[in-house]
């Protein structure tokens, strides 16, 4: 239902938004609390002659992740978090909080989700000592004025009522010189706004690239993968929903994607140094 109605929704009113988004991730956390099931993004897949992530050796137990990591992967870019202290908004059931602290080292890593349910999960599942989740929400960040060095943001803003508010949070809780670090989807055409809600709210671009093509290439590689875990896992009638959902090959988020109708995008913005 949601990427069926994700053009609607992305358009409307900001009270729709966080009602519509926010009830449908609280609904997944409190009904599926399988661990093996960490992300909720639709992954990176590096592209022969385009766009490409870093090599990333991983352990055997992230391997089955790996595209939804290498879009963490691909969002940090040449940012270093080593020993930095990081906040990722929307961090969902916290696989990617999980892996920037078990491989960009920084200092402290803390996840903030709307849903309650998917903060509570994520701590239970994903622990490393400088590890933590709450929950928060991205429009009333709750942290201190300039308390993170990098704030990562993936696949999550396309839910929230203000990106305008979401920006003001970032900015104030970022420290001078500290980094933004963004990837999402927008509808052909409005990354233009996006582009300008950054300029607006005092964040310097330092990277912007368009990676529409490796997140397709990312869902052609899972697409077998994720229809075999919805069909264990979720009774028939909601089969459709959840491959929507997960941007199977054939639904309509996968094939706007493919066509071009939906971008996605992936930024790396700062916060000016005085
Ligand atoms: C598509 S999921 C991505 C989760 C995670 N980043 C990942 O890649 O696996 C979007 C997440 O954004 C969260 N979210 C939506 N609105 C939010 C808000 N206002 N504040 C914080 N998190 C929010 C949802 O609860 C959900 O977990």
């Amino acid at each position: 239902m949601l990427t069926r109605v994700f053009g609607p929704i992305i358009n409307s009113s900001p009270a729709l938004k966080r009602a519509v988004w926010g009830r449908w991730y609280q609904f997944l956390a409190r009904s599926y609390k399988n661990e093996d099931w960490t992300f909720m993004n639709y992954g990176y897949a590096n592209l022969d002659g385009g766009d490409s992530a870093p090599p990333l050796y991983l352990q055997e137990g992230d391997e089955p992740d790996r595209h939804s990591i290498l879009l963490y992967h691909r969002t940090v870019g040449d940012a270093d978090l080593r020993g930095k202290d990081v906040l990722e908004v929307g961090s969902g059931r916290g696989g990617g909080s999980s892996f920037l602290a078990r491989y960009h080292n920084p200092a402290s890593m803390l996840g903030i989700d709307y849903s309650e349910s998917a903060a509570a999960l994520s701590s239970k599942r994903h622990t490393a000592p400088n590890l933590s989740f709450r929950q928060g929400d991205a429009e009333n960040i709750p942290s201190p004025d300039a308390s993170f060095d990098a704030v990562v943001n993936v696949e999550s803003s396309h839910c929230y009522g203000s990106m305008e508010r979401f920006l003001g949070e970032v900015v104030r809780v970022l420290r001078p010189g500290g980094q933004f670090l963004w990837v999402d989807m927008r509808p052909r055409g409005k990354f233009d706004e996006t582009r300008e809600q950054f300029r607006g709210a005092g964040l310097g671009m330092l990277q912007e690239t368009e990676i529409t093509g490796n997140v397709v290439h990312a869902l052609d590689l899972v697409t077998d993968r994720k229809r075999e875990a919805i069909s264990k896992q979720v009774p028939k009638f909601l089969m459709p929903y959840f491959e929507d959902f997960a941007g199977v090959r054939g639904t309509r988020v996968y094939e706007a994607l493919k066509a071009g109708d939906v971008q996605y995008w992936r930024c790396a913005l700062q916060k000016p140094t005085d």
